[in-house]
């Protein structure tokens, strides 16, 4: 079979033969003529029956079956215009249960968590097909630009000994009778790479957490891209990479992915660069002048998050940018300090929403391990690390980014979930 896409039917020369395979999103019978939309991966295109035979094949044909067609390529009658084939020949490959479980036409709404139950079939559908292209072009994207710039894959254990991001959302195994966690974070294992004389380094991986409550952002098993490079100044140079890479990115979909973007409606603005620095001191001040009082060293919550995107888009004009200084109280122990309180590290955001947490790490052995001791754990759950740090490491740092929350929000999507094919969470752990 010389299959075509659906798409290339409408470039193809009018009474040319064609092949064509995939699913019949729809089909009409009406006495002597009948009509079938076929869907594949790359959109749909009508077919029209002409001939008796054909005609009652059809009368078989259930939706969502799998077809094989053979036909030839005419000018549409629809006032949409275009190409669509007239029949000579229809295969049914695959009969699907005449019982779809969820409305597939999209004219009945059917709730998230349904669909996701039956996600096989929600991801038929041109816009799915889009988020999930683009989703890949992202990947692919970021590849690109680090190994352009000298950076170098790693894969890291997933299966690990002790957490880097806390206690509260470790899973938890059994490993040959001995007590494991799922990876938090590639964290420990970057820097240890640094160590090792990478220079730079990064890893796109699952990332797990057990996290407790259902959000629009959090999800149970994530996609963490995560990058660390060595002899830098300060935390700044890594704040200059993510800049750099984000615009580089959007610029790329821009350039490569217009079908995609226009099926999900959007016209994707690259913001500015240098994206604005904006204390976390600076950050409680803007809040409090609308009446959010934050406690000095205390955390901002979501909802107080989504308002500072919106005052820093008044004041900046973008929807991109940096919260720096946060107090070390509230970052993890392998962060450098800047001063008492407050630390090297910042959050990358993009739509008032979390996409990345970076900084400059401490990479002095005594200062990391009274930075341990600082946060209540034990130096001997991280012995391998912190021995790292007496053989001789540079000063480094890096960031983790989410690929989940980058998708959900470059694509403006509602729900994380909507970004990740079988995506898990606290209520899900099935397709
Ligand atoms: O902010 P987090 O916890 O930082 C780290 O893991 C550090 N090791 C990163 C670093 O290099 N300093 O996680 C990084 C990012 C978040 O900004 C968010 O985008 C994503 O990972 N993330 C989650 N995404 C979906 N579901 C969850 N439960 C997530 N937790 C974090
Ligand atoms: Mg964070």
């Amino acid at each position: 079979m010389k299959r075509s896409y659906s798409k290339e039917v409408q470039k193809a020369k009018l009474g040319s033969s064609v092949e064509l395979a995939g699913w019949a999103a729809t089909v009409k019978v009406l006495g002597k003529i009948a009509f079938v939309k076929l869907r594949d991966r790359e959109g749909e295109i009508q077919l029209v029956a002409l001939n008796k035979k054909l005609i009652n094949s059809l009368k078989d044909l259930t939706h969502e079956s799998v077809i094989y067609v053979k036909g030839k390529v005419r000018e549409s009658k629809l006032k949409s215009g275009g190409n669509e084939v007239e029949l000579q020949k229809l295969e049914i490959l695959s009969k699907a249960d005449a019982n779809l479980p969820i409305d597939m036409s999209g004219k009945i709404p059917t709730d998230l968590s349904k669909r996701l139950n039956w996600r096989v079939l929600d991801l038929r559908d041109a816009k799915k097909y889009a988020i999930f292209k683009l989703r890949s072009a992202m990947n692919y994207y970021v590849r690109e630009y680090l190994q352009q710039n000298g950076f170098i894959e790693m894969q890291t254990p997933k299966i690990v000994g002790s957490g880097a991001e806390g206690g509260a959302t470790l899973f938890s195994l059994d490993y040959y009778g001995k007590k494991a966690y799922l990876s938090q974070s590639q964290q420990l294992y970057k820097q240890m790479l640094l160590a090792a004389g990478l220079d730079k380094v990064y890893e796109i991986g699952p990332t797990f957490r057990a996290e407790k409550s259902h959000t629009m952002r959090h999800l149970a098993e994530f996609t963490q891209f995560d990058f660390e490079m060595a002899f830098l100044k300060d935390e700044n140079d890594i704040m200059h990479v993510i800049e750099d890479m984000f615009v580089y990115v959007l610029k790329k979909l821009n350039a490569h992915n217009k079908s995609e973007l226009e099926k999900l409606g959007l016209n994707l603005e690259p913001p500015k660069i240098p994206f604005p620095r904006v204390t976390y001191e600076t950050a409680l001040k803007l809040l409090a002048k609308e009446g959010i009082k934050i406690k000095k060293g205390d955390d901002i919550g979501t909802e107080d998050e989504k308002k500072l995107g919106d005052l820093v888009e008044k004041k900046y004009k973008t929807k991109a940018y940096f919260i720096t200084k946060f107090p070390f109280g509230i970052k993890p122990f392998y962060i450098m300090k800047d001063g008492k309180t407050y630390s090297k590290a910042f959050d990358f955001e993009y739509n008032g929403e979390e996409l990345a947490s970076g900084g400059q790490r401490e990479h002095n052995y005594d200062k990391l391990a009274s930075q341990i001791k600082e946060k209540g754990l034990n130096v001997k759950d991280f012995e391998d690390y912190l021995n790292t740090f007496k053989f001789g490491t540079p000063a480094h740092g890096g960031f983790g980014l989410g690929i989940d929350r980058l998708v959900k929000n470059i694509l403006n999507l509602d729900n994380i979930r909507e970004a990740v094919l079988f995506p898990r969470a606290p209520e899900r752990l099935s397709p």
